[in-house]
């Protein structure tokens, strides 16, 4: 990786895999590509950022033709309930944007990183311990989108030599960006409500057990497997990747020792409680473990302390 390109680098991911790989690979070969949310100064300031839609397949080449990119960490995505709510852009957004990437990855011999989701299971699939091969037939767009990217990069891989590589993301749990639109961000939500107002009203059922992950460790998985040996990786692509299983009532019960009088209320979001009904409690990530070396970091405990540390001294700074 010398020359990077990180599509949807101002959403939840994006905006806290930017600075790392700036740090890692020099400011000025990490170029940051947004479209629907503006950069924050910071990230507008540490280095190239551009506006880019994926969907438009001649914008995305003149920047990575203009740039010399060769490696490519595809972000730019809509979330599970937005998903659901506007699927037709899902899968334009979702669908169409990764074969632009994947085409021009195939023209100027990028590397591919994509990241995948719980939401590539299903109803159907064994949703605990969740294997790493399995039935996977998802009823949500976004799971359609992710699970069609899976196997997509796949194939680009087979057919045209293309290095993609990727994971299937449990939730994830961040204080910098806030998620937006997808199942799991009550779990980034309940800390803002916890410290802003001692009390959260969650979406999700109190027993909605589902894996999850703090931000760092996601990174991390990112970084270490575009990094890795790509002769030695096997399955390349929606490798399983989590750091915890938790329901609402395991997050407020480990708040809670943090902020005593914290309370938590339950408004259940139909939509959102039959999208993560259909996901699973709990990936089994035994073959990322094996294949590169994937250990996360942080479990509940250490996430929440995190979390609340920083976003104290956040909220303390506005
Ligand atoms: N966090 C995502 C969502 O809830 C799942 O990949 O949509």
């Amino acid at each position: 990786m010398k020359k990077i390109l990180i599509t949807g680098a101002t959403g939840q991911i994006g905006s806290e895999l930017t600075p790392v790989l700036r740090v890692r690979y020099g400011d000025q070969n990490v170029i940051a590509a947004g479209h629907r949310r503006e950069p924050d100064s910071e990230l507008a300031a540490s280095g190239p950022f551009c506006s880019l839609d994926v969907r438009d397949a001649a914008a995305l080449e003149a920047v990575v033709t203009n740039h010399e990119v060769d490696t490519i960490f595809h972000l730019a995505s809509l979330l599970s309930a937005v998903a659901e709510d506007r699927p037709q852009l899902a899968w334009d957004i979702n669908a169409n944007g990764l074969i632009n990437v994947l085409e021009i990855a195939r023209k100027r011999n990028c590397s591919v990183f994509f990241p995948s989701s719980i939401g590539a299971f299903g109803p159907l699939t064994p949703a605990e311990n969740t294997p790493q091969d399995t039935i996977q037939h998802p009823n949500t767009m976004y799971g359609i989108t992710k699970l069609s990217g899976e196997l997509l990069c796949g194939y680009y891989h087979k057919r045209f030599g293309v290095d993609t590589r990727g994971v299937r993301y449990p939730g994830l749990i961040s204080y910098s960006t806030l998620p937006g639109g997808g199942t799991t961000d009550y779990a980034v939500e309940i800390f803002h409500a916890a410290l802003q107002y001692a009390h959260y009203d969650c979406f999700l059922r109190a027993d909605t057990r589902l894996d999850m992950m703090y931000m760092p460790d996601a990174i991390d998985a990112a970084i270490r497997l575009m990094e890795f040996d790509g002769e030695r990786l096997i399955h390349r692509n929606g490798y399983n990747v989590t750091a915890m299983s938790c329901s609402p009532m395991d997050l407020a019960q480990e708040i809670e020792k943090h902020i005593p009088d914290f309370t938590i209320g339950y408004k259940i979001d139909p939509v959102r409680q039959g999208i993560a009904d259909s996901w699973p409690r709990h990936m089994d990530d035994s073959v990322a473990r094996k294949e590169w070396g994937w250990k996360p970091q942080f479990d509940l405990p250490a996430m929440v302390e995190g979390m609340i540390r920083h976003l104290s001294s956040r909220l303390t700074a506005k």
